[in-house]
C-alpha cells in the first residue's frame, strides 16, 4: 500500500507522518509532499526510524505528482488553519483553491486512490472535491472521505473525564458534519454510561467547541495538530487495512452516503477493499439529538452548496 500525505511539513502533516511511519502495515510506502522545501528533510528524518515502512518526500514542481502517483490512499492536510476568533468557514477562500488544485492532480494522476480530507472547512471542501472529481468523470463516492475522527476521540476523552472512567472503555459515534452545531455526538448510545439532561447539553456544547479550546490555549499559533494527527492516523490505518482485505472495520467519516437529511453526512461506515463497502445506519436518536440533527440540516446544506457553487463558477 502507498499512502500519500499532502501538507506533510505542517503541524498535522509532520505528526501524522510520524504516526504512519510507525503504524502502517509492514512494507507500506509513505510518500510526503508539501510546498515547504523542508519536506524531503522531514522524510529523511522519519526514514531513520527503524520500521519496514519506506518514506519518500518531495516539494517543488513535480513533487505533488510524484507523491500521488500509484497511491492507494491520499490524505490532504494542506492549507491554513484557524487563528483565535475565526471559524472554519473563514478558511474557505484560501483552502478551496488549495484543495481544488490537489484534487485536480489526483483526478489526472491517481484517479483510483481513496482520498481523506482533513483541511477545513470539511463540510464544504468534501463537496467541492466531489464536484472536481465529477467534472473529471472519475467520481467514486466510495473513495472520498472527510476525516472527522477527531470529534470522536475528543468526545471519548471528555466523557471519560466527566464520568471518571478510563477513556479506552468509552465508545461513541459522532454524526452530522465537522463544524460547531453540525457536530452531533450520539451520547444516548454510549454503552454503560448514563447522562443527566444538563450533562448532555454541556458535553455536546464542549465537543462542538473543542477545536476552539485548543486554538485559544495555543494563543494564536494554530489549531489542533497532535490530537488531529492521532485521529487521522486511526482513520488512515483502518482504511489501509480494509483496502488490504481485513473484514469488519468500521469508522465514521463525512461522506456522500445517500443520507436523506443531507447529501454529505458523517456516519458509521463499513470499510472494504474499494473504500466504503456499506453506509451503516446511525441508530435511534434521543429527542435532544433528533432536534440537534434537524437544526443542523440547513447549515450543512448551505456549507455543501458553497462547495458546489465554487466549482460551478470556475
Ligand atoms: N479535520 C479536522 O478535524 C481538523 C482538525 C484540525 C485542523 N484541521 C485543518 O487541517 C489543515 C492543516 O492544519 P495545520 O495545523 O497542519 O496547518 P499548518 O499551517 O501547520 O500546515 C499546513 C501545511 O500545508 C502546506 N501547504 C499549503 N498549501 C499547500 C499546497 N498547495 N500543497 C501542499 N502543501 C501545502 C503548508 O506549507 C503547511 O506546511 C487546516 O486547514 C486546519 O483547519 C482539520
Amino acid at each position: 500500500m502507498k499512502v500519500a500525505v499532502i501538507g506533510a511539513a505542517g503541524g498535522i502533516g509532520q505528526a501524522l507522518s510520524l504516526l504512519l511511519k510507525i503504524n502502517l502495515p509492514e512494507n507500506s510506502i509513505l510518500s510526503l509532499y508539501d510546498t515547504n522545501p523542508m519536506t524531503p528533510g522531514v522524510a529523511k528524518d522519519l526514514s531513520h526510524i527503524p520500521t519496514s515502512i519506506q518514506v519518500e518526500g518531495y516539494s517543488g514542481d513535480d513533487g505533488l505528482k510524484n507523491t500521488i502517483k500509484d497511491a492507494n490512499v491520499i490524505i490532504i492536510c494542506a492549507g491554513i488553519a484557524r487563528k483565535p476568533g475565526m471559524d472554519r468557514a473563514d478558511l474557505f477562500n484560501n483552502n478551496a483553491n488549495t484543495v481544488k488544485y490537489i484534487i485536480e492532480n489526483i483526478a489526472e494522476i491517481s484517479p483510483n486512490a481513496c482520498i481523506g480530507i482533513i483541511t477545513n472547512p470539511i463540510n464544504t471542501l468534501v463537496a467541492l472535491a466531489a464536484e472536481v472529481l465529477k467534472k473529471a468523470n472519475i467520481y467514486d463516492k466510495r473513495k472520498l472521505f472527510g476525516i472527522t475522527t477527531l470529534d470522536i476521540i475528543r468526545a471519548e476523552d471528555f466523557i471519560a473525564e466527566e464520568k471518571g472512567i478510563p477513556a479506552e472503555y468509552v465508545h461513541i459515534s459522532v454524526i452530522g458534519g465537522h463544524s460547531g452545531k453540525t457536530i452531533l455526538p450520539v451520547l444516548s448510545q454510549v454503552q454503560g454510561v448514563k447522562f443527566t439532561e444538563e450533562e448532555v447539553i454541556e458535553l455536546t456544547k464542549r465537543i462542538q467547541n473543542a477545536g476552539t479550546e485548543v486554538i485559544e490555549a495555543k494563543a494564536g499559533s494554530g489549531s489542533a495538530t497532535l490530537s488531529m494527527a492521532h485521529a487521522a492516523s486511526i482513520f488512515c490505518v483502518s482504511l489501509v487495512k480494509a483496502l488490504l482485505g481485513k473484514q469488519g472495520i468500521i469508522e465514521n467519516a463525512y461522506v456522500d452516503g445517500g443520507n436523506p437529511c443531507s447529501p454529505f453526512f458523517t456516519q458509521p461506515l463499513l470499510l472494504g477493499v474499494h473504500g466504503i463497502e456499506r453506509v451503516l445506519p446511525f441508530g435511534e436518536l434521543s429527542p435532544f439529538e433528533e432536534k440537534t440533527k434537524q437544526d443542523m440540516i440547513k447549515i450543512l446544506h448551505a456549507d455543501i452548496q458553497k462547495g458546489i457553487d465554487f466549482i460551478k463558477t470556475k
